[in-house]
């Protein structure tokens, strides 16, 4: 029997789902999971709930997310290892998440901005350059989206 196609995120009841889906994965995952519960010990109940606001404001521009993900990391780089296979590790997580629940234009977009955020995050936090900032090492689909951004040569 065909599978149902899986739906597109059309607004917080899924980025609830995909939240919830996601950090289930990350709880259980050996080289994440305890920088969550046993380093940061995260208070699930005001994380997740601050993290609805975090995906809706970047999706959706609603969500009312006020905070500081930079400084929240920053604190954890001495206290936990914060590097590339760490980040690679919640993108991979994030992003099987994001394809199991969902399909469509949103879930690309939530994926683009879960990868540049990475980016953004691990370079920041760890003082070195951003990733991107490599030309080469931009994936086909980064080239295409960064090059409206003059800075950043176009695929050649
Ligand atoms: C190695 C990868 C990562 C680890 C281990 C990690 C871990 C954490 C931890 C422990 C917190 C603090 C929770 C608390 O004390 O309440 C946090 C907060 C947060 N994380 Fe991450 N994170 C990672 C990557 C990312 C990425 C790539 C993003 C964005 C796409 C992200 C977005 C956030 C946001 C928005 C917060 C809330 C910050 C605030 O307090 O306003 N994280 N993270």
């Amino acid at each position: 029997m065909k599978k149902a196609p899986k739906p597109d995120i059309t607004g917080r009841s899924e980025i609830e789902e995909l939240v919830n889906e996601f950090y289930k994965r990350v709880r259980e995952d050996e080289l994440l999971g305890f920088i969550f519960t046993d380093i940061a010990m995260v208070d699930w109940d005001s994380h997740l709930p601050k993290m609805y606001a975090f995906w809706e404001t970047v999706l959706f521009r609603s969500g009312g997310y006020r905070g500081n993900p930079i400084g929240a990391h920053s604190q954890l780089v001495d206290r936990a290892e914060m590097g590339k296979a760490q980040f690679d590790r919640w993108l991979t997580l994030f992003c099987s998440a994001v394809d199991d629940l969902f399909a469509g234009e949103r879930a690309e977009h939530i994926k683009n901005c879960a990868e540049d955020m990475a980016n953004v995050i691990y370079s920041r936090i760890n003082g070195v350059p951003d990733p991107r900032f490599t030309p080469e090492n931009l994936t086909p689909e980064q080239k295409r989206r960064y090059s409206k951004y003059k800075s950043v040569p176009a695929e050649p």
